[in-house]
């Protein structure tokens, strides 16, 4: 099949940012907490979250529009998250984005707030999804996807990540990996894998299928973020429109860190030929799902 990968992601971005934008439309544009939210969520992320649950649901059979709800929760969770880790008691970083961080651009007390009400608001539009979609999951579907969806945003999963990347320091030996795993499945592979379970249950696929996506979605997560600690050494800057270099200077615990430059890039190689794999029995419906998957190890922002 002829599949034009960077046409698709293009395509997945702009419906992702109209939808977004139209939830934002709902609130007073002059308030200075919308203004920050808006800075932050259409700062133009690469929305690889939505992007996934849309193939995902499509790998399932389905119009890919069922999952724009999911999409869009995900991806106002993963800006909270963004905006929160850039502040001075977490990651202290100035570029988001090409952007000044929200805390920068604004202050302190306004990004904490901004990224609280994303994060609320996300939960909001899966429970009352008709303000805003035409198509959308039954409320016995959404009520799972909020249950997932909250589970991999919280405590067991990208807060908890955070806790531990927060208390992370680079290892003395090499043993630390477990570890290491440990801290990039909760933070990163937590949200990436719940975006792919959540199309596929925006779509109504059954437990087996699912489970089959979920080993594709934890193996693509875990690469995501050992590919972001790559770049954090080797990436441009400007490219990434973040900083590179911060993992050294804040001593943390990256996969270059703890096994090396050239062994963490055929680690992520390994996890993405175990990614495609998992998912070898799907048809061509998962056409984009595997050509995600090579994009997650060639990109360079
Ligand atoms: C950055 O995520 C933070 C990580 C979890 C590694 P992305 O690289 O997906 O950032 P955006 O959404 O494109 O800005
Ligand atoms: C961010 O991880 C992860 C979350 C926001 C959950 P990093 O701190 O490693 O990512 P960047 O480099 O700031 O995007
Ligand atoms: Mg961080
Ligand atoms: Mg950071």
């Amino acid at each position: 099949m002829d599949f034009n990968l960077k046409q698709y992601l293009t395509e997945k971005q702009e419906l992702v940012n109209r939808f977004l934008n139209l939830i934002l439309q709902q609130f007073n544009q002059k308030h200075e907490l919308v203004m920050a939210m808006d800075h932050s969520l259409m700062a133009g992320g690469k929305r690889l979250r939505p992007v996934l649950s849309m193939a995902a649901a499509q790998a399932c059979g389905k119009d890919f529009l069922i999952a724009l709800p999911a999409c869009c929760a995900i991806e106002m969770i993963h800006t909270y998250s963004l905006i929160h880790d850039d502040l001075p008691a977490m990651d202290n970083d100035d570029l988001r984005r090409g952007l000044p961080t929200c805390h920068k651009k604004f202050c302190e007390a306004t990004a904490i707030l901004a990224g609280d009400a994303l994060l609320t608001h996300a939960f909001n539009i899966m429970s009352q999804p008709e303000q805003v979609f035409k198509l959308y999951p039954d409320s016995q579907t959404r009520i799972k996807l909020i249950s997932k969806i909250s589970q991999a945003a919280g405590i067991q999963g990208m807060v908890e990540g955070q806790m531990l990347d927060m208390q992370s320091f680079q290892p003395k030996q090499k043993n630390d990996l477990d570890h290491l795993n440990k801290i990039h499945a909760l933070k990163t592979g937590k949200m990436i894998t719940v975006s792919v379970e959540a199309g596929a249950l925006s779509a109504g696929a059954d437990p087996e299928t699912i489970e089959k996506l979920i080993v594709y979605a934890d193996k693509i997560g875990l690469a995501f973020q050992v590919v972001d600690d790559i770049l954090n050494i080797e990436g441009d800057p400007e490219i990434m429109g973040k900083a590179a270099g911060s993992d050294a200077l804040n001593e943390k615990m990256t996969f270059p860190a703890v096994i090396g430059l050239d062994e963490s890039k055929k680690y992520a190689e390994k996890l993405i030929d175990d990614a495609i794999e998992a998912i070898s029995n799907f048809d061509e419906a998962a056409t984009p799902l595997r050509a995600i998957a090579g994009y997650i190890i060639n990109r360079n922002h």
